[in-house]
């Protein structure tokens, strides 16, 4: 076979998952509730078809199966994540908890895949929820407690950890709109709340230096959304700034370059929506900033200037400043309304290459996610072509990054299997291998075996 798009010698090839989406085992050896828990019993309607986090895909159970079916197809490396509520339920390490992650981490570098482990993928404990989560300085203490068990169990293992998983994701969910608990609208507050987030990162990132593991590294994973203006008129290209502070800049530049951008300090100093901090944030900020950034991308962001100006008496919120543009003849996956341009995870990589050092960087997520696909079942398989499109396509641009010397060191797919996934709990499909909810049954999707050539000739 000719592989035309060669990748670097030991690329990453893998998936990605956390611990809510895959485990199931909710409320078994000794887990804790998270908020997931919680507002599925509280509100169940909100969840598609009614299903909660308690029917995740039994990784809990099967992991050693899961591992096996990841071997078999080609990966090197995987990301889990922990859940925090499972390994210190109220605050106390729970030992079931370290048996099972000991297991998994030890399971796959047995079958030579590389543990990636990220801390935090929105699954606050329910029990520091109640004391306001991240709006409460505290919680970030309770974090970095949580972070250093982590690193002491598992250290001598994993070499490569994550603080968070798109933390933007819970401040706009939980603080702006409305789709994780505590279900807030109160943009000050998500302010707060972005902010001790990093706060949280950097110290964590403390924490591990200190502990010192020099062939190991610690980022953050960051969904990047490249901000696009409609047009080159300067109201548009202004809208489109402001979306990129608010929506990539406000974590990529503490995370990376240990500051917020002043242009970003300065809009919420205007409108009084400053962060509370303490003496000797900038410089924890400063001093701690990531060895590697992990990138979710799936879709960009069009945008345009305003079409009416704003209500001058509405609460404060990002969109103020601009309306998203849908652009026309954009090419679009329509089980999930997400745009779909590949171009753009080109664009975030020279981005970083340009202004943010060339920090060693990979492809975190990116994926497909579609409904109903048993309806390209044939001869026992979903033949899931457009899956294997979205993936070269996107491939193709990390390729093109490469041969520019952008520092990219990896793909995973979002996602390993079928799982379950916050407010659409099983709608859309996203994995190599599909899961049968009856009886849990994994099966390899034709991606899955494509994606096993591409993994062991090094490209396509
Ligand atoms: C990412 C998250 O934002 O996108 C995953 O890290 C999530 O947790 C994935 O499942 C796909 O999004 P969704 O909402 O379609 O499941």
């Amino acid at each position: 076979m000719t592989v035309k798009y060669k990748f670097p010698a030991n690329f990453w090839w893998g998936s990605a998952t956390s611990a809510t989406q895959i485990e199931g085992a909710a409320d078994k050896d000794g887990k804790a509730k998270n908020i997931w828990d919680y507002w599925y019993e509280t509100e169940p309607n909100r969840f598609f078809d009614q299903v909660g986090p308690a029917r995740a895909s039994d990784f809990y159970q099967r992991y050693k199966e899961d591992i096996q079916l990841m071997k078999q197809i080609g990966h090197n490396s995987f990301r889990l994540s922990i859940s925090w509520s499972r390994l210190m339920p109220n605050g106390q390490m729970n030992e079931q908890a370290v048996e099972f992650y000991n297991g998994v981490i030890n399971e796959l570098i047995d079958n030579d895949i590389e543990p990636f482990v990220n801390l935090f993928h929105f699954d606050m404990p329910l029990a520091y929820q109640q004391f306001g989560g991240w709006e409460n300085r505290e919680v970030v203490d309770s974090y970095q407690a949580y972070a250093e068990m982590c690193f002491k169990l598992f250290g001598d293992r994993v070499k490569k950890w994550f603080t968070f998983n798109e933390p933007i994701v819970p401040v706009e969910g939980g603080y702006l709109y409305d789709f994780h608990y505590p279900n807030i609208v109160d943009a000050k507050k998500a302010v707060q709340v972005a902010y001790h987030t990093m706060i949280a990162n950097a110290k964590a990132i403390k924490a591990f230096r200190k502990l010192n593991y020099p062939h190991s590294q610690i980022g953050i994973i960051l969904n990047l959304t490249p901000s696009y203006p409609r047009s080159s008129n300067p109201a548009d290209l202004r809208a489109s700034k402001i979306a990129d502070l608010f929506f990539n800049r406000s974590f990529l530049d503490p995370a990376v370059l240990g500051e917020y951008p002043d242009e970003l300090i300065a809009i919420l100093k205007e409108h009084g929506q400053l962060p509370q901090t303490k003496q000797g944030d900038k410089e924890l900020l400063k001093n701690n900033t990531v060895d590697i950034l992990g990138i979710n991308y799936y879709q960009p962001r069009r945008v345009k200037a305003k079409e009416y100006l704003p209500n001058p008496y509405a609460p404060f919120m990002p969109d103020m400043f601009f309306d998203l543009y849908e652009m026309p003849g954009r090419k679009m996956n329509p089980h999930r309304g997400w745009e779909i341009y590949e171009k753009g995870i080109y664009d975030i990589l020279m981005n970083l290459k340009e202004n943010y050092g060339n920090i060693s960087s990979f492809i975190s997520e990116n994926g497909m996610g579609v409904q109903n696909e048993e309806r390209y079942i044939k001869e026992g398989q979903i033949q899931d072509e457009y899956r294997i499109e979205f993936i070269r396509e996107h491939l193709k641009w990390v390729h093109r990054a490469v041969q520019e010397k952008c520092n990219v060191k990896g793909y995973h797919l979002w996602t390993f299997m079928d799982n379950w996934s916050w407010m659409n709990a099983y709608k859309n499909r996203y994995g190599f291998y599909s899961v049968d909810l009856n009886t849990m049954e994994r099966k390899p999707k034709k991606s899955a075996e494509w994606f096993k050539e591409v993994s062991l000739n090094n490209g396509f």
